[in-house]
Order: structure tokens, then C-alpha cells, then sequence
């Protein structure tokens, strides 16, 4: 992607949202009350955040983007190294940190996805016993993994149940075949990998950019790809100069995800890094409904409009569902200030502003 350039973010020179405290950045104090009920990933991270770029196999920052090295049909075999459950007890779902051994095989870069072909076969719609099919998954670690040594990569998966409705609501809940094949994996199973994929998500060049990153759910996967190159890497080539503001939007505050890394970046760059919630469950929007994703990125939407005007790029990532509620809460901002909303919207795709990858 071409390298992006536009006047460093001043991260003090908006002015701070109300009630929040006085740096632009700085974390509402009800958001820190809730760290200590969210599950640790039991990855390699330092509440310090010392930054492991010495760790770092730099050759890695050579490598060009790869698409598609393992294919459906000739899947690269891989092991599970861990599964944990990241999430609190009162989620509403589970969701799984995935560590997979990948003896740098399948390079990929941060922004990217992998697929699994699950093991098993299934019945078509001819009758006919095939293979199951792939299922993507957004990277969640950076090319170097959790490790720092390239050998690994993490994916975070939320175990798919759905009821039938042929059989009613009576009948038990059906589990997802992939999902719950890999949040059920004790390490050392094997799984077949294929790709990389996706090129939507990657992160532009320039590490002076802004991200305004919005994720509902899983959706977070390839923002802590993003937050680790950032703050936790910081390669020579990345030294990340910018703004990074994670919007997520979870059921409550056991289904947070990452949540301790989060803390400890804003603990650590309290200039640039921010995060606000949205609590569906917890919280009501203005309206006295459901705190949604685009009710959270709506508060700021001054600031959210200052920074992609100048030049700020902002991803979507999670569920599909999200998107309609998105794009009319922008088109009624954009009718507030006067802005033709289509206008708007090819104007940041065309420079490449716009990064969407919803499922
Ligand atoms: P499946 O067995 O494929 O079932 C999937 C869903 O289909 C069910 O939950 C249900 O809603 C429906 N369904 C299937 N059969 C029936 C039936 N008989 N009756 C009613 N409903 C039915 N997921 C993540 O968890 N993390 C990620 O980071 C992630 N990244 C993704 C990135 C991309 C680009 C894409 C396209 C998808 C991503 N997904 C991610 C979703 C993931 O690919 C899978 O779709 C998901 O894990 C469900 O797969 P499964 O095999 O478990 O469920
Ligand atoms: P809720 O489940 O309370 O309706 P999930 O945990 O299922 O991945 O969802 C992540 C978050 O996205 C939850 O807070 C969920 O809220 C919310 N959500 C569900 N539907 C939408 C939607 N149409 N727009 C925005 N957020 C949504």
C-alpha cells in the first residue's frame, strides 16, 4: 500500500470530549473499574510494555505480502499450541485465544486472514460426502506472534452455536462445526491452515498515520495485530508516531476481549492510545436503547470527522450487522454538517481511508 502522509495528529489539539479526563486520550476512570473482572491472555506481554523489537527476527519486515501460499486442497499442517478462554463468566458467548505453531511457513502480514479447513466431511445438496469446507479467520497476533520468534500465530475465535429452525426452539443448541472444533483443540492437535488472504485490513505504511478502529466482537482480531506492531513491537521501520482509538463493542464487561493489553498500552502511551466501550447490555445510547457500536463512535463524532478529514484512516471489523446502523448514523452527521454523504464516502475510499471486513 502507498505510504500515507498528512500532518502528525496533535493528539491535545482536540478538545477533550466532555467528562473525559484532560488529556484527549485519557480513559474514562469508569472504564478502568471493570479491568480486574476480565479474563488474562496468557501470552508473553509485560505490564511495563517493554518493547521487544530486539526480539524481533527482523527479516521478517522483508517478506512481501503473500496471498494464498497454502490452498484449500493442500493445506498447510499446523499444531495447536494453546486454547484459552479470554472472556468472563457472564459473556454471552465464548470466545478463545488460539495459538498455532506455524514454523513461519505462512507469513503473512498484520490485517490479513487465515483460513481452517475443519477436519471431517459433511453431506452437499447433491447428497455426496465431501470435505467441509474453509472458514476464515482474521489474524490476531503480528508476524511475529505472541512469542516475538515468527513461529506462531494466535487467532481469536467465538464458538458459532445456532439453533435449527426446522427443529425449533426446543431442539438443542447445534454448535458451529469450525469454531467449536478449534476452542475444543488440546494442544497438539493438528489443524490445516490455508492462506494468507485479505488485503482491506492491512495498516498503511506511514507510522505517523491515525487508525479509528470500530470492532463489534471478534471484529477485534486484527486491531491487536495492529496495537502490538504499535506498542509492543515497534519494529525500526514502524516506529508508530500516531493515534490508535479502538471502538469495541461488546455485550458487557465480561465479553471485553484483550481488555488487559489495552490497559496496559493506555497505561504506557496515554497519547495515543484510546479505547471506548460500547456495553450493549450495560449501557444506553441517548435514545435509552441498546449502547451500540455507531451510538459510541456517534459521542465523538466531531473528533471522529476532524481526524478523517485529516487524513485518519478508519477500519470495521465484526459483524455484518453492524454496518447498516454505521452508515446511517454517518449519513445523519454528514446531513448535520452539510456534507453530501456519498461525496464523503468515495472521497475516503478513493484515498484509501476505508477499510471494511465484516462476516
Ligand atoms: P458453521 O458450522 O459454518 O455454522 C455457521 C453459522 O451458520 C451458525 O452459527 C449459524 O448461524 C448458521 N447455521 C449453519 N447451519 C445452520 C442451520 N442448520 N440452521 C440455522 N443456522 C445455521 N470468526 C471468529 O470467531 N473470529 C474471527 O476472527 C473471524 N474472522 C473472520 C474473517 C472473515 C474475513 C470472515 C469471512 C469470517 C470470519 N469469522 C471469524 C467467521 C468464521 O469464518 C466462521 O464463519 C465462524 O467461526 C462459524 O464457523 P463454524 O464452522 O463454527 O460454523
Ligand atoms: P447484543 O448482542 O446485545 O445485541 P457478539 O458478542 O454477538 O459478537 O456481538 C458483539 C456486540 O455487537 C454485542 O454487543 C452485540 O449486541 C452487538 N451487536 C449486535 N447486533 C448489532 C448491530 N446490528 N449493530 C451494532 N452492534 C450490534
Amino acid at each position: 500500500m502507498a505510504a500515507k502522509t498528512f500532518a502528525p495528529v496533535s493528539l491535545r489539539s482536540a478538545a477533550a470530549p466532555k467528562g473525559l479526563s484532560k488529556t484527549f486520550l485519557g480513559q474514562p476512570a469508569q472504564l478502568k473499574a471493570t479491568r480486574a473482572q476480565t479474563a488474562r491472555v496468557n501470552v508473553s506481554t509485560s505490564a511495563k510494555l517493554e518493547t521487544a523489537t530486539s526480539q524481533l527476527p527482523l527479516e521478517m519486515e522483508e517478506l512481501p505480502l503473500a496471498v494464498n501460499t497454502w490452498k484449500n486442497k493442500n493445506p498447510l499442517p499446523c499444531k495447536v499450541r494453546s486454547v484459552e478462554r479470554i472472556v468472563g463468566p457472564k459473556a454471552t458467548g465464548e470466545t478463545c485465544h488460539i495459538v498455532i505453531e506455524t514454523d513461519k511457513k505462512a507469513p503473512f502480514w498484520e490485517g490479513q486472514s487465515y483460513g481452517i479447513v475443519p477436519p471431517g466431511t459433511k453431506i452437499n445438496s447433491k447428497g455426496k460426502e465431501v470435505p467441509h469446507g474453509v472458514r476464515l479467520y482474521s489474524i490476531a497476533s503480528t508476524r511475529y506472534g505472541d512469542f516475538y520468534d515468527g513461529e506462531t500465530t494466535s487467532l481469536c475465535v467465538r464458538r458459532a452455536v445456532y439453533w435449527d429452525p426446522e427443529m425449533g426452539a426446543e431442539d438443542p443448541a447445534k454448535k458451529g462445526i469450525c469454531s467449536n472444533f478449534l476452542c475444543d483443540a488440546a494442544p497438539g492437535t493438528e489443524v490445516a491452515l490455508t492462506g494468507p488472504t485479505g488485503k482491506v485490513m492491512l495498516m498503511p505504511e506511514d507510522p505517523n498515520t491515525c487508525y479509528i478502529m470500530v470492532a463489534t466482537g471478534t471484529g477485534i482480531a486484527p486491531y491487536r495485530s495492529f496495537w502490538r506492531r504499535m506498542f509492543y513491537e515497534r519494529p525500526p521501520n514502524f516506529e508508530f508516531t500516531g493515534l490508535a482509538w479502538l471502538f469495541m463493542g461488546v455485550a458487557n464487561s465480561d465479553a471485553k476481549l484483550y481488555d488487559d493489553e489495552l490497559q496496559d498500552i493506555i497505561a504506557a502511551y496515554p497519547d495515543q492510545f484510546r479505547v471506548d466501550y460500547a456495553l450493549s447490555r450495560e449501557q444506553n445510547n441517548t435514545k435509552g436503547g441498546k449502547m451500540y457500536i455507531q451510538d459510541k463512535v456517534e459521542e465523538y463524532k466531531e473528533q471522529v470527522f476532524d481526524l478523517l478529514d485529516n487524513g485518519a484512516h478508519m477500519y470495521f471489523c465484526g459483524l455484518k450487522g453492524m454496518m447498516p446502523g454505521i452508515e446511517e448514523m454517518l449519513k445523519n452527521v454528514c446531513a448535520e454538517k452539510g456534507l453530501e454523504y456519498k461525496e464523503w464516502l468515495e472521497g475516503l475510499k478513493s484515498k484509501e481511508q476505508w477499510h471494511v471486513e465484516v462476516y
